[in-house]
């Protein structure tokens, strides 16, 4: 068996997978959100711990082998959030977390300081407020006693790792987001880091997803009943660890996940492509490859949001039972996902969105199926510019909330204007992680060959040519709304 970790934003989730990628156990244990501020969001490390701790020792205590039975662990993490260590390895904060957004002036600040041109240059994406570096900065700024105590930052997962296992490390795909990493080199940039007059004793050794980095502590394995000859393997960020899980190993392979945000994240074995920074650009789990990834910031949100504000319904299957009798292009009604600003393309946090071309006829079905519509149109914004540098996007597997409406899938087919497959079961970024333990622990020579052994496709979805061309044509409308609806706010 091995054992995959998602440490994500809400939850900590951990999956117990045995040889034939089949999840044998499932624990999920929840914590809170810091929020002192608008804008700020935060959490404590401590809490991450125990939370972890607790569902690793329940699953332990349900599962009927020996301990040594479990071979591997290896993490998935939320990205980005900065956690800053002492001397003596104390966490001296709470984690300034990924979905922060204080630090719009550090942003500027290291865009006049590096310059845009450079930053692209050596990190391959633009200065966001999640971003690592923008935290560090803000802490140097208003909490220098904080700021002169500290002695390493890390990374969320890396920061759990550590405290299992006692040793320090980063590993590629997650340091790709703090904006310290020169992401094609794969080594943290001295060049920056000397611009911002941060020491480069503050960033941990790198290592690969699947690289050993040690066994589970005394300590650890007490409260837990983990075996101390369990192998640590150090794991990767949940974007990187998602496409892992859903088979994203090879070239022309694209994913399209939806959860609160939405995400097209395409394969790339190249690091020399230039897409400005208009798409996140981050080194993958697998070893020496990479992947391009567009976000839509407000993608099962829209969907929540319509339903909480304009419907009865209580869960999203009533909420849609309706769509498949709407035709294509909802009778011209359009929605834009604006709702919470937008990264791709725009990188916008203020724009907001629309609902345009409401028709006194229209019921609340038109209105939820052009919700789904331009939440998919937005992630056909990621597409588009994908497949503008050259790449091409026949295929794209699809994972998260539009991967459970028949409706939506095909939606999907028709908009992205190529096939989509759906998987037999999906678990997201922790079966990503148990794979990076399967690959390893030596069971297979690749992470592709775990994947062919793992994952099944259950259902692809072919585009339909006169929904491809209704679409094309409300697509050429929807990408003018955003230059003609900025100044409203
Ligand atoms: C990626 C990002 C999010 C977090 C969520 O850039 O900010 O996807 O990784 O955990």
């Amino acid at each position: 068996y091995v054992i995959g970790v998602d440490l994500g934003t809400s939850a900590v989730k951990i999956l117990l997978v045995n040889q034939q990628g089949e999840v044998c156990k499932e624990i999920s244990k929840s914590y809170p959100l810091i929020i002192e501020k608008s804008g700020y969001s935060e959490q404590n490390p401590e809490e991450w711990i125990e939370k972890t701790t607790a569902g690793l020792a329940e699953l332990m205590e349900q599962f009927d082998g020996k301990p040594d039975d479990i071979e591997g662990i290896s993490f998935s993490g939320q990205m980005h959030g900065l956690v800053l260590l002492d001397q003596e390895n104390k966490v001296l904060r709470n984690a300034i977390l990924w979905n922060d957004t204080r630090t719009t002036k550090q942003c500027e600040q290291i865009y006049e300081t590096a310059g845009k041109q450079k930053l692209l240059e050596i990190t391959k994406n633009p200065a966001l407020e999640g971003f690592t570096l923008p935290k560090l900065l803000w802490v140097k700024e208003h909490e220098p006693e904080i700021f002169m105590k500290s002695h390493t930052f890390m990374l969320p997962k890396d920061y759990l790792r550590y405290r299992m296992t006692g040793n320090i490390h980063m590993e590629y795909s997650d340091a790709a987001g703090t904006l310290l990493l020169n992401v094609a080199k794969r080594e943290w940039s001295h060049e920056l880091l000397n611009l911002f007059d941060l020491t480069p004793n503050l960033c941990p050794p790198l290592v690969e997803s699947h690289s050993y980095v040690g066994t589970i502590k005394e300590d650890f394995s007490s409260r837990t009943g983990l075996s101390k000859a369990t192998k640590v393997f150090a794991g990767g960020a949940d974007n990187a660890c998602g496409a892992i899980g859903a088979g994203i190993l090879s070239d022309g392979k694209t994913l399209c996940s939806i959860g609160t945000s939405g995400v097209v994240l395409s394969y790339e074995k190249q690091n020399d492509l230039d897409f400005e920074g208009r798409v996140h650009y981050f080194n993958h789990g697998e070893e020496n490859t990479y992947y391009t990834m567009g976000v839509t910031l407000a993608a099962g949100h829209s969907l929540s949001w319509f339903k909480d504000t304009f419907s009865k319904s209580q869960d999203f299957d009533d909420l849609l039972k309706d769509v498949d009798q709407v035709a294509p292009g909802s009778n011209g009604l359009l929605f834009t996902p604006y709702i919470a600003g937008e990264r791709t393309p725009y990188a916008d946090s203020t724009i907001r969105g629309s609902f345009i071309g409401i028709d006194a006829a229209h019921e609340k079905k038109h209105f939820a199926r052009a919700v789904l519509e331009g939440i998919t149109f937005s992630l056909n914004d990621s597409i588009e510019i994908f497949r503008n540098s050259g790449k091409t996007i026949d295929s794209i597997i699809s994972i998260g909330g539009g991967a459970k409406n028949e409706t939506w899938l095909q939606m999907q087919a028709d908009i992205f204007n190529c096939k989509i497959e759906k998987l037999n079961s999906e678990q997201g970024p922790g079966m990503g992680a148990a794979m990076l333990a399967a690959y390893g622990c030596g069971w297979f020579s690749s992470l592709k060959e775990c994947a062919d052994h793992f994952l099944q496709s259950a259902k692809v979805y072919y585009p339909i040519p006169e929904n491809v061309e209704t679409y094309n044509k409300i697509f050429a409308i929807y990408k003018q709304v955003y230059s003609q609806t900025k100044s409203l706010n």
